[in-house]
């Protein structure tokens, strides 16, 4: 007879019933939320918005929709233009995805060491894709996107998730409120990984308006050369315009051996094959855990680990 644990159940949702939808943009949001049990710190709990389950594979669906839709409400983003933007990834995923659906083209500046998984999923979508220096991260990205819109200024629409406030108020207007309607009465921290800063610094601002005692928590890589792809070590970038260092109350340093670790826990123990940052979530995390002994931290999982299957986490 098979050994079948006692208090596995199956779940059968009959809450949410089939829909159809107009487009795939319809799909942005409304992620799942789901509890880590694998720290051990019993006092606290800790659960993750798994942001994979967004249309385009991360949390950064939810600011490129917003600032394209804002785009065309104002009158910025027009057929003749297409939409350009630095990002390391996921952003761009995220434009191209939307673009293909809406028929806009997308034109991509991105480091040429991002995984190629990732390069692939953008020709997938037909992004027009240019590379900037191994050497220069992020940054050198962001320099050589303001390169080809000075060229050629009337051809783009620029979202520039660095700077544009539609970033952080995509996660003020969904993200914080997903969160606040699951566990608002229990929730003490959030603690989440910056980029751009925009889903920190947009759900943080919201989830203190609505309970000011909860406190927000910023993690960032502890070395200016990471690995933790979409995370930024501040004192060595450029700053994001959107960054603002009196919108939290503490910082954590994580540490990339301990979050490529957390990677493979969190695929080995929870059934979570998460992205490189998302194991840095679970680093900083489990630092906060153990400081305050007591409480219950919410976090975002930014994206799942297929686009990472070749890099050196799992060799
Ligand atoms: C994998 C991953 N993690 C974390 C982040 C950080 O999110 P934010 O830009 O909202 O700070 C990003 C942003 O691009 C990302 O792609």
């Amino acid at each position: 007879m098979l050994d079948v644990p006692k208090e596995v159940s199956v779940a059968v949702s009959i809450s949410n019933p089939p829909r159809i939808f107009e487009s795939v943009t319809e799909l942005v949001g409304r992620t799942p939320m789901v509890q880590i049990h694998s720290h051990n710190v019993p006092g606290v709990e800790i659960f993750a918005k798994l942001e994979s389950f967004n249309p385009g594979g991360s949390v950064k669906d939810r600011p490129a929709l917003r600032m394209i839709q804002e785009g065309l409400k104002n009158g910025k983003l027009t057929k003749d233009k297409a939409i350009l933007d630095a990002t390391s990834g996921n952003t761009g995923i995220a434009y191209a995805m939307i673009g293909a659906a809406l028929g806009y083209r997308v034109v991509l500046a991105l480091p040429a060491n991002v995984s190629d998984e990732r390069k692939r999923i953008l020709k997938s979508f037909n992004a027009e894709v240019h590379f900037s220096s191994e050497m220069e991260g992020s940054d050198g990205a962001i320099l050589l996107a303001r390169e080809l819109y000075k060229k050629d200024p009337e051809k783009y629409f620029v979202p520039d998730q660095y700077n544009n406030p539609e970033n952080p108020k995509a996660h003020t207007l969904t993200t914080a409120e997903e969160i606040m309607e699951l566990l608002g009465d229990r929730i003490t921290h959030f603690a989440a990984g910056i980029g751009t800063s925009g889903t920190l610094i947009g759900t943080g601002k919201r989830l203190k308006e609505m309970k000011p005692s909860i406190k927000v928590v910023a993690m960032e890589p502890s070395q200016p050369f990471h690995g933790l792809e979409g995370l930024k070590h501040m004192a060595s970038s450029i700053v994001p315009g959107i960054y603002d260092k009196n919108s939290y109350d503490q910082h954590i340093d994580i540490d990339t051996d301990e979050s490529y670790e957390w990677v493979k826990v969190l695929a080995r123990k929870e059934g979570i094959l998460a992205g490189l940052s998302s194991g840095g979530a679970m680093a900083g995390c489990v630092q906060l855990a153990k400081e305050i002994k007591k409480g219950c931290i919410v976090t975002i999982f930014p994206d799942s680990g297929d686009k990472y299957l070749s890099t050196r986490v799992w060799e």
